[in-house]
Order: C-alpha cells, then sequence, then structure tokens
C-alpha cells in the first residue's frame, strides 16, 4: 500500500487525529463538560471504587462513570455517548452476575444510579415511586415505614431493584404475588434519541412490555412505579435440614421426588406456600415462607412435606412479622443498605436451569445428579432449587403478552454457583448443567435472566432466556428504539 505509506508519512500525528475526529474520550469529555453532567474518569480517585463489581471475576473498565443528578443528565449523557459512538449500561445494584452494569466490556459509558433514591408510597392508591439507584433491601425498608406496604423480592438486601425488577425478581412471596417485576405498573425511561418517555399499560405499550425482561436493551430507566400491598400480619417461616443425604444416593432421590410430588400435590399447595432448596455436598436445607398460620402449617402441611422422607436434622417452624421475616431471611442484622461506599463481592461463576412444569426432574436426573456431585467439587459451591411453579402459582398465570419475559412455566429453577478463586470450579460448574440436561433429552430447559451467564454468546443468551417468538420481537423493537444499537452489553438485543 504505497499510497498508504505516502499519506502516513507526509502527515503530522495531530494532523492525522484531527482529520479523524477526536477520539471517543476527548468527544465526551467535551460534550458532557458543556451541559454539567457529573462524569467521573479513569485516572479520578474514586474511578476504582466505583467500578467494582459485585463479581469481582468479571471486572471492566468504562470510558467514563456518568453519575446523574437529574433525568437531564441521564439524557444529555446518553445523547453525547450515542454523537461518540460509545456503548452504554446503567448501574443499580451493581449485582449483574456477568457485570453488564460496567458493560460487559471496556470502554462502555456506565450510567450509575446511585442518586436516585426516592421511596414515596401514594397513600391512596399504594403505587410507590421508586428511583432506579434503590437496594432492594431500602426498598423494602422505606415502603414498610410508609404504612407498612410490602412488594415481591428477592432476599439479598444489596440487590439494586434496576437490575431485579427488569429481569424477574424472585422471592417467597412470588407464587403468591408474583415476581418484582409483575407488580411494575409504569417507569420513567431515557431511550437512544435522549427522550424520557413513560411507559405503562397506557402509555408506550410495547416498551412497557420490552422493558419488563430486557431494560438494558431500550433505555435507562430512572423511575419505577411499583403497585405495592399490604405487608401481611405474619408469615410463617420454615427451614428443614438434612445431613445424611449426601451419603446416600437412595436417600437423597427418594427426598428430591417426594418434595416435587408435594410441591405439584394440589391438595396440600397452593399460592400461599413458596420454598427454596439449598444443598452445597454436604448438607442440604430447605426453607420457604407459608402465607398462613404455624397452626396450619403444623397440621395440615408440614406432614406432607416430611411424608415418607428421611427425618431433617434440623426443623424450624415460626410465626414473624413481615419486616422479621425480611430481615431473617437477609442473612444480615439489617435489611438497611449504606447509600454509597456499599463494598460486599463474590469471585464467582453461576449458570441456571429453569425445569418446565410438564416435565419436571425426573429419578434418573436425580440420580446422575447425586453420581456427579458425590465426586467433590474443587472449590466450595452451592446449588439453590426454587418452587415457581405448582398449583396455584402467580408467577405462572402470565404469559408472554404481560411482558418480555420468557419463564411463565417453570416449576423449578436451579441455580447453580460456585467460588472462582480456583477456576477450575468452573468446569465443575459447567458439569452440574450437562448432567442435568444431558439426564432429560426430552425436556426443553431455559435459564433465568437474572442469573445471567457470561459464557453463552449471544444467540444461545437469546434463545434460553427469550424463546424466539419473545426474542423477534424484542429485535423488532429494538430496531424502532435504538437502531444504533446505543444500550449495549454482550448479550443485548441484537448483539
Ligand atoms: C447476593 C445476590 C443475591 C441475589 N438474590 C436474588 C434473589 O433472591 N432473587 C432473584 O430473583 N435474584 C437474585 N439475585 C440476582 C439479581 O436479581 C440480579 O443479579 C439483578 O439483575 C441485579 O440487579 P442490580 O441492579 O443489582 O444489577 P446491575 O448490575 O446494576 O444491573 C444488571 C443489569 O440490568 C441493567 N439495569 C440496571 N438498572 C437499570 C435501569 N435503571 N435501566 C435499564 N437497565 C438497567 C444493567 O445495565 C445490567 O445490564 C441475587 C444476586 C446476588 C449477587
Ligand atoms: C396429595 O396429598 C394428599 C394429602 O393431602 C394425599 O392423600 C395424596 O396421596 C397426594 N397425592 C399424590 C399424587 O401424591
Amino acid at each position: 500500500m504505497k499510497y498508504a505509506i505516502i499519506i502516513g508519512g507526509f502527515l503530522s500525528t495531530g494532523l492525522v487525529q484531527a482529520l479523524a475526529g477526536p477520539s471517543p474520550g476527548e468527544c465526551l469529555e467535551y460534550i458532557l463538560g458543556s451541559k454539567n453532567v457529573p462524569v467521573k474518569w479513569i485516572n479520578d480517585p474514586a474511578y476504582g471504587d466505583l467500578t467494582e463489581p459485585f463479581n469481582l471475576r468479571l471486572q471492566y473498565k468504562p470510558i467514563a462513570i456518568v453519575i446523574p443528578t437529574t433525568n437531564q443528565h441521564v439524557q444529555d449523557a446518553v445523547v453525547a455517548a450515542g454523537k461518540c459512538g460509545v456503548k452504554v449500561q446503567a448501574k443499580s445494584g451493581g449485582h449483574s452476575y456477568a457485570s453488564f452494569s460496567s458493560g460487559g466490556q471496556d470502554g462502555s459509558m456506565m450510567i450509575d444510579l446511585q442518586s436516585f433514591q426516592e421511596v414515596t408510597v401514594d397513600q391512596n392508591t399504594g403505587i410507590a415511586t421508586v428511583g432506579a439507584g434503590v437496594r432492594i433491601g431500602n426498598l423494602a425498608q422505606g415502603i414498610w415505614d410508609q404504612g407498612k406496604r410490602a412488594l415481591p423480592h428477592g432476599t439479598c438486601p444489596g440487590v439494586g431493584i434496576g437490575g431485579h425488577a427488569t429481569h424477574g425478581g424472585y422471592g417467597h412471596a412470588s407464587r403468591n404475588w408474583g415476581l418484582s417485576m409483575d407488580t411494575i405498573v409504569g417507569a420513567e425511561v431515557v431511550l437512544a434519541d435522549g427522550s424520557l418517555v413513560y411507559a405503562s399499560a397506557n402509555q408506550n405499550f410495547e416498551l412497557y412490555w420490552a422493558i419488563r425482561g430486557a431494560a438494558e436493551s431500550f433505555g435507562i430507566i430512572t423511575s419505577f412505579k411499583f403497585q405495592t400491598r399490604n405487608a401481611p400480619e405474619s408469615v410463617t417461616y420454615f427451614q428443614f435440614q438434612w445431613s445424611g443425604l449426601f451419603k446416600s444416593k437412595t436417600d437423597f432421590v427418594k427426598t428430591f421426588l417426594h418434595i416435587q410430588d408435594f410441591a405439584t400435590n394440589g391438595t396440600v399447595v397452593d399460592n400461599r406456600i413458596s420454598f427454596g432448596i439449598y444443598m452445597d455436598g454436604t448438607v442440604v436445607s430447605l426453607g420457604g415462607a407459608f402465607f398462613g398460620s404455624v397452626e396450619e402449617f403444623e397440621q395440615r402441611v408440614k406432614p406432607e412435606f416430611l411424608r415418607g422422607v428421611p427425618a431433617p436434622v434440623n426443623v424450624n417452624v415460626g410465626s414473624y412479622s413481615w419486616y422479621d421475616y425480611l430481615v431473617l431471611v437477609s442473612d444480615k442484622d439489617t435489611i438497611k443498605e449504606p447509600l454509597t461506599g456499599y463494598d460486599e463481592h463474590d469471585h464467582f461463576f453461576a449458570k441456571s436451569v429453569t425445569v418446565p412444569e410438564k416435565d419436571g426432574l425426573k429419578e434418573n436426573t436425580f440420580n446422575q445428579l447425586w453420581d456427579y456431585l458425590s465426586k467433590g467439587s474443587p472449590a466450595p459451591y452451592f446449588i439453590i432449587t426454587n418452587l415457581y411453579g405448582g398449583p396455584g402459582s402467580s408467577i405462572n398465570y402470565k404469559t408472554e403478552h404481560f411482558a418480555a419475559y420468557a419463564d411463565r412455566d417453570s416449576l423449578w429453577v436451579l441455580q447453580n454457583y460456585g467460588d472462582t478463586e480456583n477456576p477450575a470450579n468452573i468446569d465443575f460448574i459447567n458439569g452440574i448443567n450437562d448432567v442435568i440436561i444431558k439426564s432429560q433429552p426430552e425436556t426443553t430447559f431455559g435459564a433465568y435472566l437474572n442469573y445471567v451467564d457470561p459464557s453463552y454468546d449471544a444467540a444461545t443468551a437469546h434463545k434460553v432466556y427469550y424463546g424466539d417468538a419473545i426474542y423477534g420481537k424484542l429485535l423488532k423493537l429494538k430496531q424502532k428504539y435504538d437502531p444504533r444499537k446505543i444500550f449495549w452489553n454482550p448479550q443485548a438485543i441484537g448483539a
């Protein structure tokens, strides 16, 4: 390429840059500066803490961290990113398993919503206005303080509502009240063109549908409206723990098959009961909530639950106020989280499996799983199997017309989570998924969006999270709302 060499030799570097236009960083600096948008750059002393994700295994370097205090800042930042050719992701609680709120790559713009902390309950309608940077512990606290109101959501108070509610949001109340997502009645969204719109059942319905399942690909939600409800006077919390199930394959398989029979038995189970099963190769522990009295649980539910299975080494059943229940399952002293300087992390890899209600898990699958787990793991791991379906489940009453969320027919959702300071554990976790999936070739398993798995390529992610019908619809909407793919991560719609 003689021509290129001559030109290259001819021009000074400065002139080449001038001809090529400013770098993305210079471009952002210029535009954000002219609009007074608060931003931290890579050389800022605060940059390290601000970019540290929950999952330390996956750390990325955003080109800029915008810390807006107004909707206008968010709008200006999105417009700037579009002009400068930079991808954008919002950060709410930063708990993405794939660190997608840091962009999922180096060089994206992170919009950190830490200043969006409003929690206000309208006392007439019970609708809560919630800033998109609120952590779910502070949300639960805020609505409890304003008239003992409640919402369904996960147990870990540090999780952000921004990611949690837009990708599901499961807790013990979900079989009764739905996912967090199902209680979103509206949202303020900054779109790729910088406009601020309201999305609800009556306004911008397509967008309202799309953000409940794929918000990260359509805009930055700055504020949510949630329909809260009265907290129950009390809930019954129960926990059963077994210590011998990893010593006896027969007992392990028998116990899980019985729990599955129990979970699908409409004469004992209704929407008032929910539970998850934790196992880590040593113990198996089942914990859940019953929206009824301890007496009813003891007399009618527990005997059926434990009928014919090995006796648990520990059984706890107790009545708690809604608030005390939230603190109990948080595994902390308080559900309140600091507004800045949150500093909890892990180093991990996780995968999920959604199990369709019509198939459940088969005896052979439990056998294979026990064989696999009994060989041991190179580092600590756990599996949590949550009950989503079964008789009366509010999660599964909905269809894909309600929201861009495919998982409305699962009996179980499994999370396979491994410590990865020893990277050999990644193979072990992959192996858990493989064993389950290979044991039931007749079953179409999926994956849960809130346990986003960075090891999937984009096409696989779209298939397991959304399926073809929902994904096709999302892709059309993406072309309408964000044709230049400004809102992007490696698995985003259109990636
Ligand atoms: C310790 C722990 C416990 C958990 N427990 C549960 C549980 O009990 N139940 C359950 O269902 N899940 C649980 N999860 C999973 C959790 O729901 C997801 O990790 C969730 O997506 C995290 O939300 P976040 O706002 O903290 O994440 P972030 O990393 O801030 O965001 C996740 C994704 O959502 C996007 N996003 C965030 N805010 C917005 C916004 N305002 N507008 C547009 N896009 C946005 C981000 O860009 C990113 O792509 C848990 C996770 C952890 C780490
Ligand atoms: C369902 O539970 C009832 C007890 O409430 C029991 O009699 C019945 O056998 C169970 N059905 C199945 C299929 O296990």
